[in-house]
């Protein structure tokens, strides 16, 4: 199981004044599960890992295995909610250099921004491959995925023929409405439903996220097991005291009603970059809402010690840090003796590369938590499906929790439409 530490909190804010808050988020658990808080049309992710059933599972795996068995590269458009979990997972598992070696499919992204040299190098990047693409968006209509979809389905087109592209395109939106399923059931793509009471940023254990984890070769029923297992260690029936998402969701509230607006995850394993991006919208666009909720913000270590680093042991005390830390390295790397040492390195000669950054992460804590710092610790027995489909649960569920304790409705986000409508505006889009 991950498992969480909040042992270096207690400097800051006593245990008592945490487990006085017990009785709140034990009741605004059982308000999730009940479905009587706010935003209760969205909790469809509440009970998601073990709804998922075994048709589905293989319906999504073999849709994989089609695309993976015809494509060297597959394109993974969404923006947001749409695309982070996928990245998410797809980064944590695979082999840091899979993209630059010979493994196939390659798996690319477009649609989670609008640079125009980024869509015309991949299309570049595309020509002579053949290539799939799997369409995601709720609603059909979000800018950044609509502009590359309708780039690359062309290019696809003009490629391998109206009829073949249709084969190699995969939409997920909503089961009814909205502009992709009217183009998905005009063109005959084969499609996967969102949920409709399954926010994007919820989504990552639909379609939305299985489906291109599962065509990077990601074993989809394990992160979806490990998931179930966070299910039930954080259900309505289980004490405070031994649900890890309610004491990190009251955790973090305690500290910021303490002026610590803001929480920085960290990680000492560069493969989590794109949990900690996920993480940020789950949290920002969950609680930044009503002029409160803390900034959610995010550092690779040992890389941004070397930047970051000065700022979060001396500049405002308006911070805690989360730490993801992985027990277990996959494989195994001794510091090797040299015989002249000119680094000075010998002292280590023999030790595993993963003891060096185990001392970094232990001296960073030290070294934070002396400098003002409070840290919460989650561990990761494993960089593995298992332990990521916990570790994704745990801070979804932890998320309703701390929402509902802010008092805010965590599944909305009203605040995203206003740079839309100026958009909008500005672009001349008819009836805007
Ligand atoms: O969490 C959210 O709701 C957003 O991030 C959306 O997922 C994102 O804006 C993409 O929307 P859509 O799937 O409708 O294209």
């Amino acid at each position: 199981m991950i498992t969480l530490d909040i042992n270096k909190v207690f400097g800051f804010i006593p245990e008592k004044q945490i487990f006085d808050r017990a009785k709140a988020a034990e009741s605004v658990n059982i308000e999730l599960e009940n479905g009587t808080g706010k935003g209760n049309d969205f909790l469809g992710w509440l009970h998601l890992p073990s709804s998922v059933t075994e048709a589905m599972l293989n319906e999504i795996q073999k849709t994989a295995d089609d695309l993976r068995a015809q494509c060297e590269a597959v394109v993974i458009i969404g923006i947001g909610g749409s695309y982070l979990g996928a990245k998410a997972v797809i980064d944590a598992i695979s082999g840091s250099f899979d993209n630059l070696s010979n493994k196939k499919p390659l798996i690319v992204y477009a649609g989670h921004q609008i640079g125009e040299d980024y869509l015309h190098e991949l299309s570049e990047f595309l020509k002579g491959k053949s290539f799939g693409i799997i369409n995601i968006s709720k609603s059909g209509t979000t800018t950044e995925p609509a502009l590359a979809f309708r780039l690359l389905k062309k290019q696809l087109e003009n490629t391998i023929g109206i009829d073949n592209a249709r084969k190699r395109i995969i939409a997920v939106t909503d089961k009814a409405r909205g502009a992709l399923r009217t183009l998905a059931t005009k063109e005959g793509y084969k499609t996967f439903v969102i949920p409709d009471d399954v926010g994007g940023r919820f989504s990552v254990l639909t379609p939305v996220g299985l489906l291109p984890i599962a065509v990077a070769g990601i074993n989809i029923r394990q992160l979806v097991s490990g998931a179930v297992e966070m299910e039930k260690a954080t259900g309505k029936n289980i004490p405070f005291a031994k649900n890890p998402a309610a004491i990190y969701a009251v955790v973090r509230n305690e500290l910021y009603k303490h002026g610590k607006k803001t929480e920085i995850l960290a990680n000492f394993n560069p493969k989590l970059h794109y949990v900690a991006e996920w993480w940020k919208q789950l949290y920002g666009e969950s609680e930044g809402k009503e002029n409160k909720g803390i900034f959610t913000a995010a550092v690779d270590f040992t890389t941004d010690l070397h930047s970051m680093g000065q700022w979060i042991q001396e500049g405002e005390r308006s911070i805690f840090e989360t730490v993801l830390s992985v027990a277990r390295c996959r494989y195994t790397v001794e510091v090797p003796e040299d015989k002249d040492d000119l680094d000075g390195l010998n002292y280590l000669a023999g030790k595993r590369v993963d003891y060096i950054n185990k001392m970094a992460e232990l001296g960073t804590q030290q070294a934070h938590v002396a400098g003002g710092v409070p840290n919460i610790r989650i561990e990761i027995p494993e960089l593995n499906e298992y332990y990521l489909g916990q570790l994704l649960y745990f801070f979804e569920r932890a998320c309703g929790i701390s929402g509902y304790l802010l008092g805010v409705n965590p599944f909305d986000q009203p605040g995203v439409e206003a740079y839309k409508k100026n958009m909008f505006a500005l672009l001349k889009k008819p009836g805007c």
